[in-house]
């Protein structure tokens, strides 16, 4: 297939309205919080499935997975599952060891200036290991750079990025993102493990945020 193709994803244009939420079921508290179903469950799913692949076409036997928590937590445990279960049905096994970091640099839809690693910043197990870094969502970059910085001290063999969202944003990472599942417009989306201030985890469809969304969850 066309590199650039596989390279963006599943490209959604500026112009996408998404879907009326009355085609679709979702937690009845959030009925006035979003305005859309952006990617349903099931997009994200067949989508998560194909990335799957990718990552098995280039990981030998082994894979060390870097789940960034807590927006990567949903897109990494179906991404194993998926890698799990082509290797039973293709007799390929992908020896998988999955561990997690915590990050945070949002405040409401804001990015703000640091990164933060929360919890274990000792990842010395990396070393010499085939790692992948699993982010639901990656905009500027800058976080992701941050990160694979700090990675790359611990020396690892080699490093890839899954991007489950790669956003459409002024200065937006090139070529950071090795495996991205959708390139998105510059909204602010919540669902499938995305937050605003902690709300919208238990969403299963990636969805924009309404402005009474916005106001009603405001720290
Ligand atoms: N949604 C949730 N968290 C985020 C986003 C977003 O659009 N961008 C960066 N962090
Ligand atoms: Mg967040």
């Amino acid at each position: 297939m066309d590199n650039a193709v596989m390279k963006r994803g599943i490209v959604i244009k500026d112009d996408w309205p998404g879907y009326s939420l009355d085609l679709f079921t979702y937690p009845e508290h959030y009925h006035e919080d979003i305005e859309s179903v952006y990617i349903p469950h099931g997009v994200i799913m067949d989508r998560v499935e194909r990335l799957a692949r990718y990552v098995m076409d280039d990981f030998g036997d082994n894979l060390t997975v870097l789940c960034v928590l807590k927006g990567g937590y949903k897109f990494c445990s179906d991404l194993v599952e998926f890698i799990k279960v082509l290797g039973r049905n293709s007799n390929k096994y992908l020896e998988t060891r999955v561990e997690f970091i915590r990050l945070k640099s949002y405040l409401n839809d804001q990015s703000t200036e640091e990164l933060h690693i929360i919890g274990s910043r000792d990842l010395s197990f990396l070393r010499g290991k085939s790692v992948l870094i699993v982010e639901a969502i990656v905009d500027t970059g800058k976080t992701m750079k941050a990160l694979l910085q700090h990675v790359e001290t611990f020396e690892p063999k080699m490093v890839k990025v899954a991007g489950l969202l790669v956003k459409r944003v002024p200065n937006m990472a090139e070529n950071l993102t090795d495996y991205v599942g959708f390139e998105i417009p510059n909204h602010f989306v919540v669902g499938y493990a995305l937050d605003y201030n902690e709300y919208f985890r238990d969403l299963n469809h990636i969805c924009v945020i309404s402005e009474t969304g916005k106001m009603k969850y405001k720290v």
